[in-house]
């Protein structure tokens, strides 16, 4: 393994994965990033002119394209960031995540195949749905997604398993738990609360709040991945993770005391259609190839809300643009009408 193609690496946990892989290993890395609304150049900030460091802004269902990447250069491995990633826009307007999660996917798998690279595919614990109380995810539970944008993961999941077995691919799979940490787009659950409580805005917590989650720090999760494309056994898929969930209301009692601001800002609103109310994974298999997490999830969420307290320059422009028609449409009527009214 020398060089990297790092899909999604202007995303939050792609451009956290491409600094610490710069950082920590000798590895060559090409970008590929069509910059949607959550990918953005500023991730990447200091890293302009290293020398093994290329950014290339393109789409991943473009076979023309990532074929050319691949064929005039030495890139051996595809590391797969790209996507739409969240859940409430997956709400919104569904169908640019099948063009991306599955379709895209299946586009770099096809060079993979083409060219004999090795292939690692980020995925989400979300893949698995609803988990009841007493149980934890393990690799091999059937995937029961729920949202479209867990089912277009788990569509994506399924057809790297199926190159593996088909072509005999070398490829694994990470599914990650609810990452934190710096650069996280501000539509997702920490970084939402986080820069609301700075500005001093209600916190829309969905339902009863006693959703749970497992909120890891997301150096845990590049570390993981570093693990498993060094060491990963190939056609096997790793949970990275805590292994440790919290309610939402707990979270958000965190960002708020992290910020020194009022709890009177928290407000229960109409909640997300089809919420999962629980995530949960088992991560001794990673464990087992050597890594551990460093960050407890308190820690965590505590660590990212203080990097948005003294990062306002990344958010307040996003804040400022086109973000606020999507916080209208999604939060609008929410914070207008203050009934929860839950959907489980
Ligand atoms: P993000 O939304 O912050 O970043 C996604 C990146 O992909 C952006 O830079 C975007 O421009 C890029 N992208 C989107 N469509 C593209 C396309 N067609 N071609 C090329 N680039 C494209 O997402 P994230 O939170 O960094 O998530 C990265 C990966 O990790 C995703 O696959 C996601 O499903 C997975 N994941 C995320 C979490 C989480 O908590 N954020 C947890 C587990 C797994
Ligand atoms: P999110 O960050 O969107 O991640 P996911 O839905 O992929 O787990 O949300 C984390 C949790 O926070 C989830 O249970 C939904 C909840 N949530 C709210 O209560 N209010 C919000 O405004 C958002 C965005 C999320």
């Amino acid at each position: 393994m020398k060089h990297l193609l790092v899909s999604g690496g202007c995303g939050f946990i792609g451009s956290n994965f491409v600094r610490h892989v710069l950082e920590y290993t000798d590895l060559s890395v090409t970008v590929l990033d069509k910059l949607t609304y959550a990918g953005r150049r500023e991730n990447l900030h200091g890293l302009e002119n290293h020398p093994r460091l290329e950014v290339v802004v393109g789409d991943i269902g473009n076979q023309e394209l990532v074929n050319h990447l691949v064929a005039r250069s030495g890139i051996d491995t595809i590391v797969n960031f790209a996507a739409e990633t969240h859940v409430d826009q997956s709400i919104l307007g569904p169908l640019v995540f099948t063009d991306t999660n599955v379709r895209g996917t299946h586009v770099l798998l096809e060079v993979a195949r083409e060219h004999g690279l090795r292939f690692h595919h980020i995925s989400t614990d979300e893949v698995y749905g609803h988990i009841p109380d007493g149980h934890q995810s393990v690799e091999s539970d059937p995937l029961a997604p729920r949202s479209p944008y867990s089912a277009s993961k788990a569509a994506a999941d399924q057809l790297v398993q199926a190159y593996v077995i088909t072509y005999g691919l070398a490829a694994t799979i990470t599914r990650g738990a609810n990452n934190v940490g710096p650069y996280q787009f501000p539509e997702k659950a920490v970084p939402l609360f986080s820069t609301n409580a700075l500005l001093g805005l209600p916190l829309p917590v969905y339902g009863d709040g006693l959703q749970m989650r497992d909120y890891a720090h997301v150096l845990d999760h590049c570390t993981g991945i570093l693990t498993v494309l060094e060491r990963g056994v190939t056609g096997e898929v790793y949970n990275v993770g805590t292994g440790r969930e919290m309610t939402n209301l707990e979270m958000v009692d965190i960002v708020l005391e992290t910020l020194g601001a009022s709890r009177d800002l928290v407000r229960h609103v109409t909640d997300r259609p089809g919420h999962d109310r629980r995530y949960s994974m088992n991560v001794d298999k990673l464990r087992a190839l050597g890594w551990e997490p460093r960050y407890d999830p308190r820690q965590a969420v505590a660590e990212a809300a203080r990097w948005y307290a003294e990062n306002r320059w990344w958010w307040e422009p996003i804040r400022a643009g086109n973000f606020q028609e999507y916080y209208a449409r999604q939060y609008g009527k929410r914070l207008g009408n203050e009934a929860p009214e839950s959907t489980q």
